[in-house]
């Protein structure tokens, strides 16, 4: 009986309830460096985005806890003379990697609040990691197109490539305490919103290519222009114009990337589809507007003829990405469009 039993070596059970009535969390005041680790099963449940977890009754089927329960957890695990700064719930990849027992507390709170309604829905950030340093940085609910930016941490400084029109205050904390942003670089026009705000909270410039300066409606003082088909960054990341989408349409090359094998992020320059074993070219996405097939060839022959390889292909969104042989992928895409653009393809069925 009780809410705790100490077992050795520092560490102890402790029930939560919740999710079920006995259900239990360990805490082991060793772990993380002498920091403490907690281990929760889904007792409390970690999410994609690791600054957060959740507390269910059904995770299957999607059944809340009630609020007086959540409540209760978030008291008792503020409470505790145990502090812990990792998180492992009982999945891979799902845990909190910093300042855990914090991400509770908050999380409790913020899940409360928006039962009882205190909390008014708003639109919030979704911080998922791609791959190790690369940080896709979405908006929830869709916000525009529903596009995201991405977030590189070099090793040199941090990039990130587009941008979301939403910056919560804690996801700036986040990102300072990751070392901040030196530079933001953007695609093409359709991710010109909210620039002005990251541009400002992080003292960054915005490289935009100069032959879509016109679209800017919002003129900034961190707007750098830059022309040419190639602008050099640092950490081995490299701005490349295509054109095509729009006049001045880039993608962002990261030689560091995919374990050194490359990674190529494209906003919608070059568009990841749900079949990831292919790309797209597109004027217009919403409206189906093609680009012309010479256009589609010229970006085709270009990326072929780039020294830079790429494993990974990263769009504007997510669930879309090419994951693996990305520019054999663009450059297969590009050829297939034209072939059957002029009718030298036969079509088929796929
Ligand atoms: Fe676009």
């Amino acid at each position: 009986m009780g809410n705790e039993k100490e077992l050795f070596g520092g560490a102890r059970l402790l029930r939560l309830g919740g999710h079920f009535p006995g259900s239990a969390v360990l805490h082991w005041s060793a772990g993380a460096g002498g920091k403490g680790i907690l281990c929760t099963g889904d007792t409390i449940q970690g999410i994609l985005d690791k600054r957060w977890v959740s507390f269910m009754y059904s995770y299957p089927n999607l059944i809340p806890l009630p609020a007086e329960q959540v409540a209760r957890i978030g008291k008792m695990v503020k409470e505790w003379p145990y502090s812990f700064e990792h998180l492992y719930a009982g999945w891979f990849g799902k845990g909190v990697e910093k300042d855990a027992q914090q991400a509770v507390i908050r999380s409790a709170d913020r899940y409360v609040g928006i039962l009882d309604g205190t909390i008014r829905k708003d639109y919030w950030n979704v911080l998922l990691e791609e791959e190790p340093e690369i940080l896709s940085v979405g908006v929830e609910p869709a916000f525009g197109v529903g596009q995201r930016a991405i977030l590189i941490q070099t090793g040199s400084g941090n990039i990130l490539w587009d941008c979301v029109n939403v910056l919560q205050p804690e996801t700036a904390r986040h990102l300072h305490e990751l070392g901040g942003v030196q530079a933001i670089a953007i695609s093409h026009p359709h991710f010109y919103g909210g620039i002005a705000t990251w541009a400002e909270e992080f003292d960054a410039p915005v490289y935009i290519h100069e032959k879509d300066r016109s679209f800017v409606t919002e003129p900034n003082s961190h707007i750098q222009p830059w022309s040419g088909d190639e602008k050099e960054l640092f950490g081995d990341a490299r701005l490349l114009r295509l054109g095509g989408h729009f006049p001045g349409s880039a993608v962002l090359h990261w030689s560091a990337g995919a374990a050194g094998k490359g990674v190529l992020c494209t906003g919608d320059t070059i568009q990841g589809l749900k079949d990831r074993r292919w790309v797209s070219f597109m004027y217009n996405y919403p409206l189906y507007m093609p680009l012309p097939a010479e256009q589609v060839a010229r970006i085709g022959s270009t990326v072929k003829a780039w020294p830079y390889a790429f494993e990974h292909l990263l769009c504007g969104w997510t669930g879309q990405s090419v994951d693996r042989d990305a520019k054999a992928v663009v450059i297969k895409s590009a050829e297939h469009y034209v072939g059957l653009l002029n009718g030298s393809l036969k079509r088929e069925y796929f």
